[in-house]
């Protein structure tokens, strides 16, 4: 059976996965207003989950099938049993009217992709209270069938052009169904929607980050008990808010280790080892390594290589001076909600995709350990007013992502101790800049690349012969797809000549400007 995340003592609220690519968004949205919700794909929630998960209220997502294709997914019809309120959403409202005795058919002139808007009926109904602020509704539309008879039961709430079942419902029972999609930036006012929906199902909104501070701290502790524990802490924002957490939980049965491999960026394995060790009183090993893994990857030039050899060495170090721990029994890692959802998929059973930890990926195998994940239930930006909560300074919350192998890959070519100084300080100057132009925020990543020439240049009376580099900045949601960052041209003009007088070793910045796709964020 698919596993349910849920604290118990928590309304819950089930999110039924017809393989949207937004029903993500529908989680937000919710989690956004306090209320405590898990997507499970379509295909694991049979009876016996739905009982055993006893949901206060139900979603049926949207999707990418036609409930005329062969073995078109459904949900279990006990949902519709529950006497809990159901809200169908583009396909779900689909299925929804298919399954309660309503009639779809398919498409032809009637498909809508896009924007449309929304007039309401004269009939009013508690699920649209407060969102027509103008005579008709703004919402995004998405679907090729269409819903041709309502079920019975149902009345209309609101028409588009094209959709006369824009919005229906089956009030007596609490069923709502719309066509559209609420979750997603283009319906503007689909919030209230949720709202709405949550507030009529009775949800108290209970979901608060120090709610889920005091629970999760009370389950790390009957979880690891007297055993101890171990944590691999890179300095990035998930693993630091979930040592601190564990920390508070269990003191100093848990020992973090930081592992300097030589790649990190300028005041970098200061400022971990001064907030984690002195700041937070953990303890701490700080693993410097840097000689070993410089060493190793001296005179290799070929990108997976160094990636390989990085990978290798971090699992190598990180056993060794875990071993020191003497009879740790768990690893801590920062696994988030997003690596843990299930998939949908039409081609037999659910199927799981768990990211494994780049960092101590194999590990807990290896060493015999069990794992404590306890973000496991949030997202991103949970973890970031989980860590505010925790008392973690906001600007280091804030930070841009870091890569694992650190400056490796920023290094194309051949890695040398040198090469590394003068990145770091043109990296330092960059972001000084970005910070100084109060751009930090508005950007996912930005760093500097050295490059792997040397170009020709003057400086005062003299030519030079030094490296070129590059910057980077882009915009992001997830890093999966992104753009370069708009720049102003004074800016950039300002920054090229701040990194040309004060980094010895540059007489050349260039701007990178390749997207993702068909560039990466990173260089290598
Ligand atoms: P790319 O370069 O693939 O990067 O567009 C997408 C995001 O992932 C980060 N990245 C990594 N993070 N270990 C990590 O922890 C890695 O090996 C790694 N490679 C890329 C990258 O910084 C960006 O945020």
């Amino acid at each position: 059976m698919t596993q349910i995340h849920a604290p118990t003592d928590h309304d819950r609220l089930l999110i039924i996965d017809f393989g949207s690519q937004v029903t993500q968004l529908i989680a937000r949205r919710l989690r956004e207003l306090h209320v405590y919700c898990e997507i499970h794909p379509f295909n694991a929630v049979t009876p016996e989950f739905l009982a055993e998960f006893a949901p206060k209220a139900v979603i049926l997502s949207g999707g990418p099938a036609s409930v005329f294709a062969e073995g078109a997914p459904r949900p279990p019809e006990q949902v519709f049993e529950l006497n809990v309120p159901i809200l169908g959403i583009c396909y779900g409202q689909q299925v929804m009217m298919e399954m309660l005795g309503g009639k779809v058919e398919r498409g032809h002139n009637t498909a809508e992709f896009g924007r449309a808007y929304v007039t309401p009926e004269t009939e009013q109904l508690d699920l649209l209270e407060g969102w027509f602020l103008t005579e008709r509704e703004q919402v995004w539309m998405s679907h090729g069938d269409h819903v041709s008879r309502i079920a019975p039961g149902f009345r209309v709430f609101g028409t588009s052009p094209n959709a006369p079942f824009a919005v229906t419902a089956d009030p007596d029972r609490h069923f709502y169904a719309v066509q559209f999609h609420p979750e997603v930036h283009h319906t503007p006012n689909g919030a209230k929607l949720y709202e709405n929906f949550v507030r009529l199902a009775g949800f108290k909104g209970d979901w608060t980050m120090s709610a889920y501070r005091e629970e999760a701290i009370a389950k790390i502790r009957e979880t690891v008990g007297d055993d101890k524990v171990i944590c691999g802490l890179s300095g990035g924002v998930d693993s630091s808010v979930a040592a601190v957490l564990i920390h508070e939980a269990i003191g100093d049965q848990l020992t973090c280790v930081f592992v300097d491999h030589g790649l990190l960026r300028k005041g970098e394995a200061e400022e971990v080892v001064t907030m984690f060790r002195d700041h937070y009183n953990m303890p701490l090993i700080h693993a410097d390594e840097q000689d070993l893994f410089l060493g190793e990857l001296d005179g290799q030039d070929d990108p997976e290589a160094k990636r390989k050899i990085i990978g290798k060495l971090f699992i190598d170090v990180f056993q060794k001076h875990a071993t020191e721990v003497g009879d740790a029994k768990f690893l801590a890692q920062g696994t988030l909600y997003p690596d843990v959802i299930e998939s949908v998929s039409f081609s037999g059973g659910p199927s799981v995709t768990i990211k494994s930890h780049h960092n101590v990926g194999g590990l807990p195998e290896k060493m015999g350990l069990k794992l404590v994940e306890p973000l496991r239930e949030l997202f991103k930006d949970e973890v970031r007013a989980l860590g505010v909560e925790l008392g973690l300074p906001k600007s280091f919350i804030g930070r841009h992502p870091f890569p694992g192998p650190g400056l490796a890959i920023r290094c194309p070519g051949e890695i040398t101790r040198a090469k590394l100084d003068i990145l770091r300080e043109a990296d330092a100057v960059y972001i000084d800049q970005i910070r100084k132009h109060g751009l930090y925020d508005d950007i996912w990543q930005a760093f500097v690349a050295i490059l792997p020439v040397r170009t020709v240049g003057v400086m005062g009376d003299g030519r030079t012969y030094d490296f070129a580099c590059a910057l980077r900045a882009v915009t992001s949601v997830d890093g999966m797809t992104a753009d370069y960052y708009p720049f102003t041209h004074e800016f950039l003009g300002e920054t090229a000549t701040r990194i040309i007088n004060e980094v010895p070793g540059i007489n050349r910045v260039t701007y990178d400007i390749t997207s993702k796709p068909p560039g990466t964020i990173e260089w290598e």
